[in-house]
């Protein structure tokens, strides 16, 4: 399996593919876990040549530790990747090829999808993501792109994006993978402590619970419900919890039949952000 690391090689590669194949494309931070590897199952499915990109992107971590603990498992994620495809290249850059020794965002207006939730609380965090998302499509061209529900805010964000900016490209939101205890896959999870990887499993237990709740009370009522069991569980410090229209990730007030709302969640605990979400209707 070809594991490139600069552009130039990589371009180079993609220019030697048989025209006229489909190309796919999944961006990923690697620590792959089987929430990427279902993301790479159905790009393998539905492309001939699927490209992962493993890059942990600088710009877009406002906290340097999170930066810094990020795990970089290359050799392991390698070894996934194998077990999929052979049809599969991996793309490991330096951020000094991405960013050309000037590591700095871009700018976005995305109308306003990034001043809530996520964007609310990491600075800047959306301008990173669309900067490295903008730079891999261009650079790849993938005619489809995967991205994992769990990050569903920054799904609506690189949405926009391409519209914004024209790119030609099908981006395809996959659901989110979680552990037998319910706790969504991320990363992050292999920082937690054995008790709490298990005590977290609390967020997706309080979101389908909250589900139900939203078929018969309010949005309000919703909220201030979940809030409450987060104060009798002080281990996990509920950072927010949104209910949202799918589209503009407003802040509910009052429903409407007509639109669909998603519950987000953020808790931070032993110094890992954990984020999950929910479909309510
Ligand atoms: O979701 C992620 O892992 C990252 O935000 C992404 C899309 C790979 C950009 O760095």
């Amino acid at each position: 399996m070809p594991v490139i690391t600069t552009k130039k090689e990589l371009e180079q590669h993609l220019a030697s593919l048989p025209k006229n194949q489909s190309l796919g494309l999944v961006p990923t931070m690697g620590a792959l876990h089987k929430g990427h590897a279902a993301l790479v199952e159905k790009a393998v499915a539905e492309n001939d040549t699927v490209v992962v990109s493993i890059f942990v992107n600088p710009t877009q971590f406002d906290n340097k530790e999170d930066l810094e603990k990020y795990p970089n498992t290359l050799e392991q994620d390698v070894v996934l990747l194998e077990g999929i495809s052979k049809n599969i290249i991996v793309f490991a850059p330096t951020a000094d090829d991405i960013y050309n020794n000037r590591i700095q965002s871009k700018v976005y207006d995305f109308e306003g999808l990034d001043k809530v939730m996520e964007g609310a609380f990491r600075d800047d965090h959306f301008n990173g993501v669309g900067t490295i998302v903008e730079y891999l499509l261009l650079l790849i061209k993938p005619d489809k792109a995967y991205f994992g529900e769990k990050d569903f805010q920054q799904l609506q964000i690189v949405k926009n994006l391409i519209v914004a900016n024209n790119i030609s490209v099908t981006v395809i939101g996959c659901p989110i993978v979680r552990e037998t205890s319910g706790l969504a896959m991320s990363s992050r999870n292999e920082r937690l402590s054995k008790d709490m990887r298990k005590e977290a499993a609390f967020i997706y237990k309080t979101l389908l619970t909250a589900k139900e709740k939203f078929g018969t009370e309010s949005a309000n009522y919703v909220r201030d419900w979940t809030e409450k069991q987060f104060e009798n569980h002080s281990d996990l410090k509920l950072e927010y919890f949104e209910i949202t229209d799918v589209d503009t990730l407003t802040p509910v007030k009052t429903k409407k039949t007509a639109l669909k709302y998603r519950a987000f969640i953020a808790v931070y605990t032993e110094g890992v952000r954990l984020i999950d979400n929910i479909a309510l209707n």
